[in-house]
């Protein structure tokens, strides 16, 4: 606590704007962070303070600039004079299906998603994102009926919501964007065949006796196992099994 103080009385103070009342704040730190020093307390808008969990994004503008900027809280370190606002949710219309119901045609897509047909190309969404996804490729790959393709160009989407902000055809991005994810992983991508043979495996009890065996064991002995155990090299490849699976 004495340490954090120290910090910041050395840090130059710099004035910023947030929700429209200026504040004196360290230079050094984040928006979440100056928001806190500023002496809000977050219930809402902050999740993972590590820039994966979109919940803090933020819009601001800067001095003499027409510019609406966005990033996230947690990771977007204050300027002087920065104008900002914390946007946590995003109202959007989410689609609601049985997954279990969809077969992964693009058809479903364009049903529960027609909004995708209002986009006009005009690149905000790409913009705006705080993750550099391209969110209009996505776009433009789904209504070509690619969603293997909007599935690995959106991979990097927190869910943040701001491409929704900046939408001129109101689209839900991040939310057909999830689906699409869905879809992919379930019917797109190859089953992982070792692991319909490790669930197997689990269910035929074949590792019971270990785990009645770890059960009992003191911290120590549970610390040694877990060191000693057989890890997958850095650089093992596709064809690495672990030794006690050779030969099964
Ligand atoms: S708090 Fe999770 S992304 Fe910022």
């Amino acid at each position: 606590m004495t340490e954090v103080k120290a910090v910041e009385i050395k840090a130059k103070l710099i004035p910023i704007y947030i929700m429209g009342k200026k504040y004196e704040v360290p230079e050094t730190l984040t928006i979440m962070k100056a928001i806190e020093y500023a002496g809000y307390q977050y219930i809402r808008g902050c999740g993972c303070r590590g820039g994966v969990c979109g919940a803090c994004s933020t819009v601001y503008r800067k001095p003499g600039s027409y510019k609406i900027m966005s990033g996230l809280a947690c990771q977007t370190v204050v300027e002087p004079e920065m104008y900002l606002t914390q946007i946590p949710f995003y109202p959007a219309i989410r689609s609601t299906y049985t997954f279990e119901k969809l077969t992964g045609k693009p058809e479903e897509v364009f049903d529960l998603y027609h909004e995708l047909f209002r986009c006009v190309a005009c690149n905000a969404c790409s913009k705006v994102c705080p993750m550099d996804v391209e969110v209009m490729d996505y776009i433009a790959a789904l209504k070509r009926g690619d969603i293997k393709a909007a599935a690995e160009i959106s991979f990097d989407c927190i869910q943040c919501g701001l491409c929704a902000s900046r939408c001129m055809g109101e689209l839900p991005q991040y939310h057909i964007a999830q689906l699409a994810r869905r879809i992919n992983g379930r019917y797109l991508t190859p089953q992982a065949e070792h692991l319909k043979t490790m669930v197997a495996n689990i269910e035929a009890g074949r590792y019971q006796e270990s785990l009645t065996g770890l059960k009992v064991m003191d911290i120590n002995m549970l610390k040694e196992t877990y060191t000693a155990r057989e890890m997958e090299p850095a650089t093992g490849g596709e064809d690495w099994i672990p030794k006690e699976n050779i030969g099964l």
